[in-house]
């Protein structure tokens, strides 16, 4: 795995430059991997709509949209208004918004985009009928429907979904666009197989809802799924006609121990310092749970083996404080101090979410920080 990395070898120079915690972005890696999404979705004719939560900046969801992609995909209101407000027009927002203080400024977004939102209730709609009701131009919304992940949405068998898609048809003011799913299941996987699994239900399921509504007269336009995991198998299933990737922007350690990639594809880095060395065989660095975060993969099968994977010192992140990280080194050596340690994050969806911008290192290593606009955008 060492020595595969281009950051590595020029990582004396970034560390001169590069105040720390900080998070590097390998430009061309990054490219390479949003470039073979689009394509595998391409080929197969189906929109990709990335979800933005793993990265939250305006800049990387304008590339994906430059390459490709439909529109976007964020989970929170806040999320959408920031996109739009930089000129992202076309946003899925693949939740449930039950709140009623929220529906004044969804109502707003909805007027100035094409804006899409999650149901998969009846309540949904009277939480947004105050403000949308006398809307002339109908608000399109998909219903949830649970392919295995047993989070939100409606399981395809269950005759709540007819009668929440007959209630979405009875409101001119809302239009049924499409069904989503979401198989967060994937990441409980024990094997690349059980995936494949996981991604061939995920298809069954939503293309099943989509027959029984079919079946009562109610045709549906898009059929959107979508995890890193199961992209590559769940986008070539006929039938399906978007999906909603985000991890694979960065991928991380979660996703290697998943077999979704391998290290060399991990794009996202967490550059760190040496700040004391307790013992011959431990290090400290200045990056704790606030710049790596505690996720060893609470969702997952794989439980890491340490808090982030170390490229360019043979040792394992064994404990966090929050500004301080403890790696045990394979062997005992010193190790000078201030000098640069580069770490994979386990988790890089939620270690974007800890910084202000990323420094993204271009091919001939100049570096252009790009600001992480919708961090801690959580409403
Ligand atoms: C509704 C929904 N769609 C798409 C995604 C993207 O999945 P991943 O993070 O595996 O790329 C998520 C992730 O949580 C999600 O909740």
């Amino acid at each position: 795995m060492k020595n595969h990395f281009r950051l590595e070898e020029q990582l004396a120079k970034l560390h001169q430059n590069i105040s720390t915690p900080a998070l590097l972005v390998d430009g061309q890696q990054m490219d390479m991997n949003l470039r073979e999404m689009q394509s595998w979705a391409d080929t197969h004719n189906v929109n990709l709509r990335p979800h933005i939560k793993t990265h939250k900046s305006i800049d990387f969801a304008k590339e994906q949209i430059a390459m490709g992609a439909k529109g976007i995909t964020v989970a929170k209101l806040s999320e959408a208004q920031k996109m739009a407000g930089a000129g992202i027009d076309d946003i899925f927002i693949a939740n449930q918004i039950a709140q009623p203080t929220k529906i004044k400024d969804l109502r707003r977004l909805h007027e100035k985009i094409n804006l899409i939102t999650g149901m998969d209730h009846e309540w949904h709609i009277d939480v947004l009928k105050k403000e949308f009701a006398d809307c002339s131009k109908p608000l399109p919304v998909r219903i949830e429907i649970d392919s295995g992940f047993g989070r939100c949405g409606i399981k395809p068998g269950d005759g709540r979904l007819l009668e929440l898609a007959k209630h979405i048809l009875a409101k001119k003011w809302l239009k049924l666009e499409g069904l989503f799913t979401h198989a967060g299941q994937s990441y409980t996987a024990k094997s690349k197989d059980e995936v494949g699994q996981i991604a061939r239900k995920e298809a069954a399921d939503i293309l099943k809802a989509k027959t029984v509504l079919a079946q009562n007269g109610i045709e549906i336009a898009t059929v959107s799924v979508g995890s890193t995991p199961t992209a590559r198998e769940v986008i070539s299933r006929p039938g399906i006609t978007e999906a909603r990737p985000g991890n694979y922007i960065f991928y991380d350690g979660i996703q290697q121990a998943l077999g979704s990639c391998n290290f060399d594809q991990c794009s996202l880095f967490v550059l760190a310092t040496v700040i004391s060395q307790p013992a011959e065989n431990k290090i400290v660095c200045d990056a704790g749970s606030k710049a790596l975060n505690l996720d060893r993969g609470a969702h997952s099968s794989q439980i890491l083996d340490g808090f982030g994977t170390v490229l360019n010192i043979d040792g394992k992140i064994k404990s966090l404080s929050e500004e301080h990280g403890i790696i045990i080194l394979d062997k005992p050596e010193p190790i000078k101090i201030g000098s640069p340690v580069l770490i994979i994050p386990n988790h890089a969806c939620v270690v974007a979410n800890l910084y202000d911008r990323y420094h993204v290192v271009d091919k001939n290593l100049s570096v252009q920080t790009v600001p992480i606009s919708c961090r801690g955008l959580s409403q």
